[in-house]
């Protein structure tokens, strides 16, 4: 280790089709531009069955599996890669509880849902998590590199 906090750390947030259809996306995108992390990816699309079932593998037994599904195929989503220091953590508490009701006011799901099946948002909750989910959701050369960009910026 350097030493260095690692600030190329990334992982994937998906607004969830409440979210998007509720016009939040401006809002959350905000947060967390404004909380210092770099957007590197960026996309709205309608989720197939197929890369939900890969994104949801390990719920696959769950109770609310299909109602899940139906939920994330309902409408597009606006999936995002951020970076920075830290991000995996801090946007797991940027977006607050699983459960609306159990999520603290600041919160993405505190400020803006009340139940845990329309909670507006998704963020991969470890770091190993993140890289499975990034490279599902995402080609590798549709991701920025923003030390190349600040390089051509700063001339
Ligand atoms: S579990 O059972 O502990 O593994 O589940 P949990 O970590 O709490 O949640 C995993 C994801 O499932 C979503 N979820 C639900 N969706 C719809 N209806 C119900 N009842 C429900 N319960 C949990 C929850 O939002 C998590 O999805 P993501 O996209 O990761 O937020």
């Amino acid at each position: 280790s350097t030493g260095l906090p690692d600030v190329r750390e990334r992982t994937l947030v998906a607004i969830k089709p409440d979210g998007v259809q509720r016009r939040l996306v401006g809002q959350i995108i905000q947060r967390f531009e404004q909380r210092g992390f770099k957007l590197v990816g960026l996309k709205m699309l309608q989720a197939s069955q197929d890369v939900l079932s890969e994104h949801y593998c390990n719920l696959r037994t769950k109770p609310f599996y299909n109602s899940l599904v139906r939920y994330m195929t309902s409408g597009p989503l606006v999936v995002m890669v951020w970076e920075g220091h830290n991000v995996v953590q801090t946007s797991r508490t940027m977006v607050g509880h699983t459960n609306p009701a159990q999520a603290q006011a600041g919160t993405v799901r505190g400020d803006f849902s009340i139940h845990v099946s329309r909670n507006v948002i998704h963020a991969s909750d470890s770091v190993e998590g993140a890289q499975k989910e990034i490279q599902l959701w995402f080609q590798a050369k549709d991701l920025l590199d923003w030390n190349c960009w600040d390089q051509i910026s700063t001339g």
